[in-house]
């Protein structure tokens, strides 16, 4: 086999608890991933050495994505041959269209992408149970980016259950110009509250309304202990939630760390029209998707 594609989605919270800063400096999660279609493709040629280029939408600065050889994709790609005890090579390429630290997991997507794409290049069938915890030392959300669909998120979120959800969920996603660093939001909420319990809320309400596949139940539920701090950092994003929920939105929400908003909308029709009010608002990038939709998969043969 010479090449293939891959596509990875990105995620959003719609249940993000978090508990006090553990020794490990991560936090301990009660989270509810859902994967939504934006997706990033990573196509992969077989190469004698490695190479990693980005192709960004023209909307993304041109320097968000490093292809210098700290990309995660190369920190993927260096775990799998290690496990298997082989060179790394390939030509790999990755098309992006998640937004760049936008809380939306999209550097996670591309991690998971690159360990589906490259066991199948160099035909080393790794076990899933495998790939799951090299996706786990990769960061705590690239086991769900691999998982997808709608999922329990428990330890710092990278241990995963899959929730059985027949909803089809419409979001409206409205990405920043500049995006927001994870470990800034999570050292935020640290400030912001210093006496946060050791043990995350729990996700009952929200696991019931999907459960019930009630859109207005699942508005009450949406949930973000991240949102408070993504918002101090970045005030205009309260603003924007307003807008969104002013235009009819059942819902606004910042996705995981944000900066990244996304607004639930009872059908597509809705979520169109949504889009389209905010863009005449003056925000230069709105996009509609709905989840859940399947972890990182093959998509063709290069
Ligand atoms: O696991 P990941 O590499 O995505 O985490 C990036 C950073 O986000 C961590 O170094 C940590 O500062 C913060 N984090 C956290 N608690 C989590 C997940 C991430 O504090 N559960």
């Amino acid at each position: 086999m010479s090449g293939l594609t891959v596509r990875a989605p990105a995620k959003i919270n719609l249940h993000l608890g978090v508990g006090a800063l553990r020794e490990d400096g991560f936090h301990p999660l009660v989270t509810v991933y859902q994967a939504i279609g934006l997706y990033d493709d990573l196509t992969v040629r077989e190469a004698p050495g490695w190479t990693l280029g980005v192709d960004l939408p023209g909307w993304m600065p041109a320097d968000a994505v490093p292809t210098g050889g700290e990309n995660i994709v190369d920190k993927a790609a260096d775990l799998l041959a290690a496990h298997h005890g082989i060179e790394r090579t390939g030509e790999v390429h990755i098309a992006k269209a998640i937004p760049v630290a936008g809380g939306m997991a999209g550097g996670s997507a591309d991690a998971a992408a690159a360990l589906v794409a490259l066991d199948r290049l160099w035909e080393v069938r790794t076990p899933d149970e495998d790939l799951l915890a090299l996706a786990a030392q990769l960061g705590s959300d690239v086991p769900f980016a691999l998982l997808g669909g709608t999922a329990l998120g428990t330890g710092r979120g990278e241990l995963v259950d899959p929730v059985p959800d027949r909803g089809t969920w419409w979001w409206v996603v409205v990405p920043a110009e500049v995006g927001l660093s994870t470990p800034e939001v999570y050292r935020h909420f640290d400030r912001m509250f210093p006496d946060a319990p050791a043990d995350p809320v729990p996700a009952d309400a929200l696991l019931r309304a999907i459960a019930d596949a009630d859109a207005w139940a699942l508005a009450d539920a949406l949930h973000n202990d991240l949102e408070a701090p993504a918002v101090d950092l970045r005030p205009e994003l309260g603003a924007l939630i307003e807008a969104g929920e002013s235009a009819g939105a059942l819902r606004g929400i910042v996705s995981g760390s944000g900066p990244t908003c996304v607004f639930l909308c009872g059908s597509a029709d809705h979520a169109r029209s949504l889009a389209a009010d905010l863009s005449g608002a003056g925000h230069p990038v709105v996009l509609a998707a709905n989840g859940p939709v399947a972890g990182a998969h093959l998509v063709s043969y290069a």
